[in-house]
């Protein structure tokens, strides 16, 4: 390091002029964040593009020094996508890696593309535009697991499987119904994903370094180039704001914990004990000891990444809160906790879509699991209401009555007999026997949204013609 008295190399090429000394290594290490902002080089050479194009079309600027930059910037692009470009830890960020590149490139002019610009707005609209195409990404995944739930519902339509609450059987449902629900579950999440984008779709170039900038700049030339509807309306809101950063850890939360609640299920479901589905080898590995062992670890997997999933949005929300106005540098920290969720969303979205896809569906031990636990008992008890003409309150007694009977005795209630349900209650005749049937349940339940197979094929074909 020099003496302290004169610009020594070390000092920063940016801001050179005001400094005499470079920084301490431990101050280097901890104020570069070019290890992982790297991965918004085309994100930053776009903008960069957009910015000089727009300055010369305003006359800020040469045609001729914008040609210069343009063409030097796009060497940089194909330098970094050839993996030819060598990132520098000195130069801090990806906005100034590419910057200084450029002036070995192209000489002086490089030095006018920072007019009118500062590396907050920059970098607003980098991360910003990252955050935009991964939801786009995030969308089409989504619409493909959609597709593969509503493909499963309408090939078990008329499977039956046990409903349950509390994790103990409850009443009949279709095993297409249950799909419907994460039908249901993953269509809420694209759409917090399209608001998302909607939201977000306004460009933070020309804000500056907060105060906006004397230069006659034209945003909505900028924003309309790189594909935003309008201009942030706020420059210091813009160079300040990460709700979109927000709001895309919040939507990956809720849709990990969805696929999460997925997970559980298929791990419970393909457990010998349960045997409701098999999964197929290609989602599942073997056990290096029991040679018996089918386990299902994309499910478990995808299950754990809901936690640093959920993290990432506590840790940038904790960033954020108590923030004056407008940028500070701890705000760097927003995009690793962003990268980290969209890695770990991608891989669960795509691990379960080809889950749900490939998984045999074992229908025999679903139906056989209905009928079992007594899961026909409000059909007992509505039968009761509609044909014996009971109050629904006496009906749940009676038909209390006829389980602890048939428990007592270790059997079904369509197992016993006419006698001794009508010892229980001397209206019900044999007919009772048609809605003691599984699949007798799942037909009866037509109210909308319910789980006869005829209202299941109606919601599904409501979402085939949404996409
Ligand atoms: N690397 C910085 C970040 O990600 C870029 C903005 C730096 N701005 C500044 N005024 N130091 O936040």
């Amino acid at each position: 390091m020099g003496d302290g008295t004169s610009e020594t190399k070390s000092s920063n090429q940016m801001w050179g002029g005001r400094f005499a000394q470079g920084p301490d290594a431990i101050m280097e290490e901890i104020n570069a964040s070019i290890g992982f902002d790297k991965k918004l080089f085309a994100q930053d050479i776009r903008g960069s593009i957009a910015h000089a194009t727009m300055l010369a079309h305003q006359g800020i600027i040469s045609a001729e020094d914008k040609d210069k930059i343009v063409h030097g910037l796009s060497t940089i692009l194909s330098e970094i996508s050839s993996g030819q470009f060598e990132f520098s830890r000195q130069l801090e960020d990806i906005h100034m890696n590419v910057e200084a590149r450029l002036a070995t490139l192209i000489g002086p002019a490089a030095g006018r593309l920072h007019t009118a610009r500062s590396r907050n707005d920059q970098v607003a609209l980098d991360f910003r535009l990252w955050v935009k195409e991964e939801l786009q990404k995030t969308e089409k995944m989504l619409t493909a697991l959609i597709a593969a739930f509503l493909d499963r519902a309408e090939e078990h339509a008329e499977t039956v499987m046990p409903g349950f609450t509390h994790l103990q059987t409850a009443q009949p449902v279709t095993f297409g119904h249950h799909c419907m629900a994460y039908v249901e579950m993953f269509g809420r999440d694209r759409s917090r994903v399209r608001h998302a984008i909607e939201h977000m779709d306004e460009s933070p170039i020309g804000a500056a370094a907060l105060a906006g900038t004397g230069f006659p700049i034209d945003r909505h030339i900028t924003a309309k180039a790189l594909g935003f509807r309008e201009p942030t309306r706020n420059s210091i809101d813009t160079v300040s704001d990460r709700d979109f950063a927000l709001e895309f850890l919040a939507i990956a939360s809720i849709c990990a914990t969805h696929l999460s609640r997925l997970a559980e299920e298929i791990v419970i479901w393909s457990t010998p004990q349960f045997g409701f589905v098999r999964l197929s080898d290609a989602f599942s590995t073997g056990s290096s000891i029991m040679p018996q062992k089918k386990n299902p670890d994309a499910a478990e997997l995808v299950r754990a990444k809901t936690g640093r999933i959920n993290g990432s949005l506590i840790a940038l929300l904790t960033v954020m809160k108590g923030l004056p106005l407008a940028y500070s540098k701890d705000m760097q920290e927003d995009k690793e906790q962003v990268f980290d969720s969209a890695e770990s969303l991608e891989l669960a979205i795509a691990a379960m879509t080809g889950m749900v896809r490939d998984m045999t569906i074992r229908a025999d031990r679903m139906k056989a699991a209905a009928g079992s636990g007594y899961s026909t008992a409000t059909d007992l008890a509505d039968w009761l209401v509609r044909e014996a003409g009971l109050p629904f309150r006496d009906a749940h007694h009676v038909t209390g009555r006829a389980v602890a009977l048939a428990e007592q005795k270790g059997c079904e209630l369509a197992e016993l007999s006419l006698e001794e349900l009508q010892a229980i209650h001397a209206d019900i005749t044999d007919k009772v026997f048609d809605v003691l049937t599984v699949e007798a349940s799942v037909a009866s339940r037509t109210s909308f949204g319910g789980t006869a197979p005829s209202e299941v094929k109606k919601q599904i074909a409501w979402w085939r013609g949404r996409n």
